[in-house]
């Protein structure tokens, strides 16, 4: 993201404008007909937009844990005026108690790999607990496939996020399928997506 120190300035995160299209088509086949949407780690909240513009029958929940963040976000949103967009919310996925208590589903684009493995068990822990039986939660970055990274410029960006922050880095696809084991979750689809990334839809065990 770029921009400066004003709280409510509207963000622009170049990846957000070059993936929301591809990714948007993926959301149209995943998420539900109907229903609220809880997006997690929203970042610029160009995303917030485009999806809740391309999917007017769900109501979009914006959220992320930082104020910059939730600034952009709300600024992008009021400039959008769109009905199904809601109110930005504070949310680190690591918080025990989440400031959203329902969601039919749970979208979370570029964070894992940027935050620490206690996000991903926090997001996954809260996807858990919030979604009902055969709710999706989707997933969307770099993943390591069997120990290893899927691209060359995978593993450049790996050592970049690592030399940013030794908490950081690309995830073991097989390690996020674990932890959401641990919660009810399960992988129902993996979809190859441009510049070497996954879309990975887990869904809430159910009838
Ligand atoms: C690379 S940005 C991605 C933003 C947006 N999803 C996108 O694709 O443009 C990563 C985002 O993760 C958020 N984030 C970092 N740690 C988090 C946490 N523990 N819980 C929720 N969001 C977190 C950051 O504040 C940031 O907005």
């Amino acid at each position: 993201m770029s921009g400066e120190n004003a709280t409510d300035e509207a963000l622009v995160a170049p990846a957000a404008a070059r993936n929301g299209a591809v990714i948007l088509d993926v959301l149209r086949d995943v998420l539900p007909r109907g229903g609220q949407v809880l997006e997690v780690a929203s970042g610029s909240g160009e995303h917030a937009v485009r999806f809740a513009a391309g999917l007017p029958d769900l109501r979009w929940q914006p959220s992320d844990p930082d104020r910059r963040a939730l600034g952009s976000i709300a600024a992008h949103a009021r400039s959008a005026g769109l009905p199904n967009l809601l109110t930005p919310v504070e949310l680190d996925a690591r918080a025990q108690a989440w400031p959203v208590t329902r969601a039919d589903a749970i979208v979370c684009i570029n964070m894992i790999h940027v935050a620490p493995w206690t996000a991903t068990v926090g997001l996954i822990a809260g996807a858990g607990r919030l979604l009902p039986d055969r709710g999706p939660l989707y997933l969307y970055g770099p993943f390591r496939i069997g120990g290893a990274h899927t691209a060359a410029s995978n593993t450049q960006f790996d050592e970049d996020l690592r030399a940013r922050d030794p908490e950081w880095g690309v995830r073991d696809f097989e390690a996020v399928l674990a932890v959401a084991a641990e919660h009810g979750l399960h992988l129902a689809s993996q979809i190859p997506m441009p510049a070497n990334n996954l879309s990975v839809v887990l869904r809430k065990a159910g009838a």
